[in-house]
């Protein structure tokens, strides 16, 4: 069990250079499974997700290299179409390779996806939608037995704007048969991202961004050269930490824009924010509550910086409520903040933050990837030491998460 030692106090200054996003790499990873040629993914994240998906796409017959800074996939020898049990189990994003794999096989074996406990995290809106595409779905025991006898573009609209369900549908779609309407599909910039790889490649979607995207199947799609957008995720999360500890740091390699929602609350809680073409620059000397932190779909408050935000209130002058509208089950870090000595409470999809004058170090436990984070922001604006068990949440999301708080003069280390 790896952990992560941290030595609270001190302010976070400097530059920090923000990494590839994971929650675009990974179905862009994916997306190389439709490429009839050989893709280059550059500065795809070191972290074990990643790490997860290329055993996936090597179980599936694709040959991935690696090189400093990029990595290659040729997917022509892709035959098979299992993923194996143990990699679905290993993150949620597993699931997203379905669509892909069936534009390649006529099957699909899949079994249940993994990842992060935030709830029952059901995959109803995938099945339904590749089941309107002409996919047979046998569920028994787990195991998804997927068929078809060709793809065929149909009206889809979805009941929640599902990010994993949008990816799959935008992947199962790029190559059937017709046109393809996708109503109320998630509007994350990552959904932008991959539309741009896909569009790259010779696809012909339009839409994403908005309430209805459009896929034209076409019959080819060839091998590039692709760098995703940065991480506002892990942006949001270390612009907590440099706000908790009332420092101040250059973000680089930032879109100002996919922040809005995060960077307007930061503001309102006390942060001067300077926005450039690429980066942000932040700093805090006093920080106060702001209300109410609720999480929505994109363009809203992202869900997942509703964890780094909360161990940031937790050290903030006055009152702050959160609402958690997306998973039912996202607050499992509250009792390891309250082991630090954060004052909150939570109740079902509530949490009501009243802000503390210090936070002590203490012994905690990550149990997912951004609450895990959260226990560094916090263990950061602490006094004294924090060490952070189950630190494997952590690594799947945050590359280089010592070097970057290192660098901006955290004190931070690895125990296994
Ligand atoms: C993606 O998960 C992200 N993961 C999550 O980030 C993120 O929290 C989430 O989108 C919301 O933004 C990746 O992109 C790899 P959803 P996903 O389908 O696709 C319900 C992180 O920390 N739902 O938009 O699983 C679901 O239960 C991770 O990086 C159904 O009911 O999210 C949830 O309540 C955590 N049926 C809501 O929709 C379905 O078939 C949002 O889920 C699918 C989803």
């Amino acid at each position: 069990m790896s952990k992560l030692k941290v030595e609270g106090g001190n302010p976070l200054c400097g530059v920090v250079d923000i990494q590839g996003a994971k929650n675009s790499v990974l179905p862009i990873l994916a997306a190389t499974l439709v490429s009839d040629g050989e893709c280059v993914i550059e500065g795809c994240p070191d972290i074990r997700d990643t790490h997860t998906a290329i055993e996936i796409l090597e179980a599936l017959g694709a040959r991935v290299t690696k090189h400093p800074g990029y990595m290659t996939i040729d997917a022509s020898s892709a035959g098979r179409y299992e993923i194996p049990d143990h990699l679905m189990r290993k993150m949620r994003s597993s699931i997203m390779f379905l669509g892909a794999i069936l534009t390649r096989n006529r099957r699909a074996l899949a079994t249940f996806p993994g990842g992060c406990e935030l709830g029952q995290r059901p995959i109803d809106l995938h099945l339904s939608a590749l089941r309107k595409l002409g996919v047979q779905i046998d569920e028994a025991y787990g195991v998804l037995d997927c068929r078809h006898d060709g793809l065929k573009g149909c009206e889809i609209t979805l009941t929640f704007p599902s990010v994993g369900a949008t990816e799959n549908v935008m992947l199962a779609a790029v190559k059937a048969e017709g046109l393809t309407i996708l109503n109320n599909p998630a509007k994350e910039p990552e959904i932008e991202d991959l539309q741009s790889f896909l569009n790259k490649m010779g696809a012909r979607i339009s839409g994403a961004g908005s309430s209805r995207i459009v896929i034209q199947g076409v019959k080819k799609l060839s091998g590039v050269t692709y760098r995703s957008i940065p991480d506002r995720i892990v942006a949001a999360t270390y612009m907590c930490a440099v706000a908790g500890t009332r420092g101040n740091a250059l973000f680089k390699n930032v879109v100002p824009q996919h922040l809005s929602a995060v960077l307007s609350l930061l503001s309102d809680a006390g942060c001067e924010i300077r926005c450039y073409e690429d980066s942000v620059f932040l700093e805090c000397s006093r920080l106060r509550s702001v209300n109410p932190v609720r999480t929505m779909p994109y363009p809203g408050f992202p869900t997942d910086a509703q964890a780094p935000f909360m161990a940031l209130m937790a050290r903030a002058e006055g009152t702050s409520v959160f609402v958690e509208t997306i998973f039912e089950n996202r607050y499992k870090h509250v009792g390891e903040l309250v082991r630090m000595g954060a004052n909150i409470t939570a109740e079902g999809r509530v949490a009501v933050v009243n802000g503390v004058k210090r936070l002590y170090g203490a012994p905690v436990e990550a149990f997912d990837l951004r609450g895990g984070a959260a226990l560094v922001v916090a263990g950061l604006c602490a006094e004294g030491e924090t060490v952070v068990s189950n630190a494997e949440h952590i690594y799947r999301g945050y590359e280089n998460l010592i070097g970057c708080i290192g660098d901006l003069g955290g004190k931070i280390s690895a125990e296994d």
